[in-house]
């Protein structure tokens, strides 16, 4: 039997131009022989979006178009979600040079537009066809219905009624010419012969042993029809040829299920198929299905494990598929809110026998979706305010999802961040397919809202996170929000725990996390490692813990209730507001002290000194009698060797020495009732004690304006005791053993600062100097010798 339709299209022989030698690149190409087709993948990275196929044979070269494929056998179908373009060529397809049923050798050109130049490239491959073809074979392709049977298995045992109708109409047709005749459920159309059915897309063809007819869906004379409630289209085709008194009949029938699959909530797909499609297709007798995925077969254990279930109810065939199974695509997508779907490429074969034994093998390929399913991705609050850190996890986000951005409290950040150190992002692959991010950021990042009420003492962090995940490959991007807050309560200004020693004072300070809020601040000085290093501070902190402690007589002291038995010394820590740098709190400690001697100089014009004068007074003599210059200033109060002045700088006989830069107010203690015969009366070396508070001019705006005195700082005092001979009265050995000054104290109006001398007793050192010169305040340059000279010992 010989069609001779081809010979038409053969005879359209034209030169086709061997294709050219371009090479795909394997990586990308993908050529297997299956079953019953032969397959062809490319990358759609490597192809574009306007791949096309044409078919090869020694006839010529034939571009397949939609409705050429699904005439011919051919299959073209875009992956978008592998992303590749397929081709199927059924092994039965028009093109395909077949040896003995066996050996099938495909030639094609794909050709694709690289930089815009279309460039061909050539693939061919030969495939042969292990499984040993059934006497009846249905292929339900996406987009056509094709059938083959072996020639000479073409005769059916029994015959129907209505089969006699077109063996009647074969007989009284008078051409011997093969012709087709289609049969819808009760009608019987005009036959017609094989190149008008070609020419309406009916393919008859005989190719070694085997009836091929194939026609795309939906053709005019093919029927829908429903089985047992799932729709299913049949073709009838009956082909006969009169050759004298013998007509020649062959039957051929296809069907294929139409079913459009079924997506239910408990997240399976499912398809079905009729056991029975049509009575000329299959039988009831032995009905096996198979399972598989993108053209495949699986085994059955395999299938299981996948969790394909198949199914028979009511002679319809069940197929359930779980929407994430292995072999299947998933894919996420945007409009407004993110939504996936999963894609199935079902295939499925299913043999059964007809009464005569005779097999029949159906093989179907279906693609199934699921709707848009709604896929909520999910943030989870994981701060722990110990560790001062927002920790906003990001979870259930799709393999095709990743994290662009971020905003912060409206400000964009790329990922990965910059500053690594700052803030971070940590990606997490879940074995679900699924992945994380955590995002950390400190509460102290500048990015963090921070409000803090002082009266209710609530301490709040805030973070709105407005991620920017992106969905891959084509980067279209959705939003998720969320916001954190953490709080702290019974939020005050820190507390300092104070302890008095013998040499000062110490200040103890548990950091808590919120008190940056405040800064600490001596006066006005904000408290730092030089400040202390420059006052003679020792401080040390880390991270629990500040400790400060405050030597006696360094800055920031204010003394008070001095006694011969003590004294008392107040220290303050302020507490400041970052912003205002308003006191928001203070410590302040006062303890006692004692000392044996001391001086002060206070801003209002006094000095007050309690002086040892066990050297100055002859024995028997006691302190209470010894008085300054002018005699009537005597001592507030006195013990056995010591006395305490308090008086007016520029009264009881003090002498001023103005120099350049500060004024020097000095007065001496002598013990006398006689003050004349002091030198004369004792024997030996007598200790002179000389006191003085010096101040700085430029401090001391209203000295002369007002008769007033008020410095804008404490002066400097000196106690400085100094041996004095009597053996030479002209050139006097004096012995300045103690001549201490303190550092001058900060402007601090509202109090009365003091300069404070302590007694230490370093060990004596010597110098001359002229006692005249010394005492007479008009010879400055002899004065400032002196000073000089002085400093230079202490
Ligand atoms: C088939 O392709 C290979 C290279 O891919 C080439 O060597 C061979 O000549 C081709 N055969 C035909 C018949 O085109
Ligand atoms: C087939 O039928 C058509 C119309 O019925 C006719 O025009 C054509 O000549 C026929 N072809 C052959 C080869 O008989
Ligand atoms: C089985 O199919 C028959 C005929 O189509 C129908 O009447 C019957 O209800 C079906 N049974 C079930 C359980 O679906
Ligand atoms: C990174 O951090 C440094 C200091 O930590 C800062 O000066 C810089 O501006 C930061 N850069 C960015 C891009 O945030
Ligand atoms: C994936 O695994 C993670 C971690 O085990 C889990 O938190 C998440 O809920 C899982 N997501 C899905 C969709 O199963
Ligand atoms: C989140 O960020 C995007 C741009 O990055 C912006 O268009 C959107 O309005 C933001 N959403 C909110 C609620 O701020
Ligand atoms: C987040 O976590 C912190 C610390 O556990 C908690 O204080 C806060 O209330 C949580 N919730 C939100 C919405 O920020
Ligand atoms: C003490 O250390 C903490 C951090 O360890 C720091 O925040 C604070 O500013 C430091 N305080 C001073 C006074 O240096
Ligand atoms: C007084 O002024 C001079 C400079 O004129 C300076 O060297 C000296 O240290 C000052 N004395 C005191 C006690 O401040």
């Amino acid at each position: 039997m010989d069609f001779g339709f081809w010979l038409g299209v053969a005879l359209l022989l034209f030169a086709w131009l061997p294709a050219k030698c371009d090479h795909i690149p394997d990586e990308v190409l993908q050529m297997e022989c299956r079953d019953r087709y032969f397959m062809i993948a490319v990358d759609l990275s490597f192809t574009g979006e306007e791949p096309r196929f044409e078919a090869v044979d020694e006839t010529g070269v034939y571009p397949i178009t939609q409705q050429y494929a699904a005439e011919c056998g051919y299959s073209v179908n875009f992956l978008p979600l592998p992303g590749r373009v397929e081709l199927r060529a059924s092994y039965l397809s028009c093109h395909t040079d077949n040896k003995d049923d066996e050996a099938f050798m495909f030639n094609f050109n794909l050709i694709v537009k690289h930089e815009e130049k279309e460039v061909t490239y050539a693939l061919n491959k030969t495939c042969s066809s292990s499984l040993p073809w059934s006497p009846r074979e249905v292929t339900c392709e996406l987009n056509y219905m094709e059938m083959s049977v072996r020639s000479e298995n073409t005769c059916p045992s029994g015959t129907k009624k209505d089969d006699w109708d077109a063996v009647k109409t074969a007989h009284s047709s008078t051409t011997s010419d093969w012709q087709v005749m289609f049969q819808r459920a009760e009608e019987q159309l005009m036959p017609m012969n094989l190149s008008e059915a070609r020419k309406q897309g009916y393919v008859f063809d005989l190719r070694e042993g085997r009836l091929v007819f194939r026609m795309p869906y939906g053709q005019p004379d093919s029927f829908s029809t429903e089985v047992n409630g799932v729709p299913v289209e049949v073709v009838h085709a009956t082909l006969f040829s009169r050759q004298s008194w013998v007509v020649l009949m062959v039957d051929l029938v296809a069907a294929c299920s139409m079913h459009e699959g079924l997506y239910d909530d408990s997240g399976y797909m499912m398809w079905e198929t009729p056991q029975v499609l049509h009575p000329l297709v299959s039988g009831l007798h032995d009905t096996q299905v198979n399972v598989g995925v993108n053209g495949e077969l699986v085994e059955q254990p395999v299938a299981e494990e996948r969790g394909y279930i198949v199914e028979k109810h009511n002679t319809t065939v069940q197929i359930s598929i779980p929407c994430n199974a292995e072999g299947g695509y998933r894919k996420s997508f945007v409009t407004g809110d993110l939504y996936e779907f999963y894609v199935f490429d079902l295939y499925l074969e299913q043999t059964s026998e007809d009464e005569d034994l005779v097999e029949t093998r159906l093989r179907c390929h279906r693609t199934l979706a699921t709707p848009l399913l709604l896929r909520p991705i999910f943030t989870e609050n994981q701060t722990i305010p110990e560790e001062q850190l927002f920790t906003v996890y990001l979870g259930d986000v799709p393999e095709d999802i990743e994290l662009a951005a971020v905003q912060l409290n409206g400000q964009e950040f790329t990922i990965p961040f910059a500053n690594t150190s700052v803030r971070s992002v940590t990606k997490f692959v879940q074995p679900n397919n699924t992945h994380s991010y955590t995002l950390k950021v400190p509460f102290d990042d500048p990015v963090v809202i921070r409000e803090f009420s002082k009266e209710d003492a609530v301490l709040q962090y805030r973070l709105d996170v407005n991620y920017t995940l992106t969905v891959l490959p084509e980067n279209e991007p959705f939003h998720h929000l969320t916001s954190i807050v953490a709080l702290y309560t019974d939020v005050s200004p820190p507390e300092f725990d104070a302890v008095c020693s013998e040499s000062g004072i110490s200040f103890r300070l548990e950091h808590r996390p919120f008190d940056y809020l405040w800064y600490i601040s001596i006066d006005s000085d904000l408290l730092t490692p030089q400040l202390a290093a420059q006052h003679g501070y020792s401080m040390s902190n880390n991270s629990q813990s500040l400790l400060l402690h405050v030597p006696l007589y360094t800055h920031g002291y204010e003394y008070k209730d001095i006694t011969l038995r003590g004294f008392l010394g107040t220290f303050e820590i302020l507490v400041r507001d970052h912003e205002t740098s308003e006191v928001q709190s203070s410590t302040v400690k006062t303890c006692s002290f004692t000392t044996t001697e001391l001086i002060m100089c206070s801003t209002d014009g006094r000095m007050t000194v309690v002086a040892d004068l066990s050297l100055v007074i002859p024995s028997g003599g006691i302190p209470a009698r010894s008085n300054l210059i002018n005699k009537y200033c005597g001592p507030k109060e006195a013990d056995d060797t010591r006395a305490l002045f308090s008086f007016p700088l520029n009264s009881c006989g003090s002498i001023v020495k103005l120099g350049k830069e500060n004024v020097t107010y000095q007065n001496e203690i002598f013990y006398s009732m006689n003050y004349l015969s002091v030198s004369k009366a004792s024997s030996g070396d007598t200790e002179r004690v000389t006191v003085q508070c010096t101040y700085p001019l430029a401090g001391l705006h209203r000295l002369f304006s007002v008769y007033r005195f008020e410095s804008d700082t404490a002066g400097i005092g000196s106690i400085i005791h100094t041996m004095q001979s009597t053996a030479g009265p002209q050139i006097p050995t004096i012995k300045p053993t103690t001549t201490l000054q303190t550092t001058p104290a900060s402007k601090r109006p509202a109090r009365i600062p003091v300069a404070f001398l302590p007694a230490v007793r370093p060990p004596a050192r010597y110098v001359r100097v002229n006692r005249f010169q010394n005492l007479n305040g008009t010879k400055k340059g002899a004065e400032r010798t002196w000073q000089t000279k002085v400093n230079a010992l202490i």
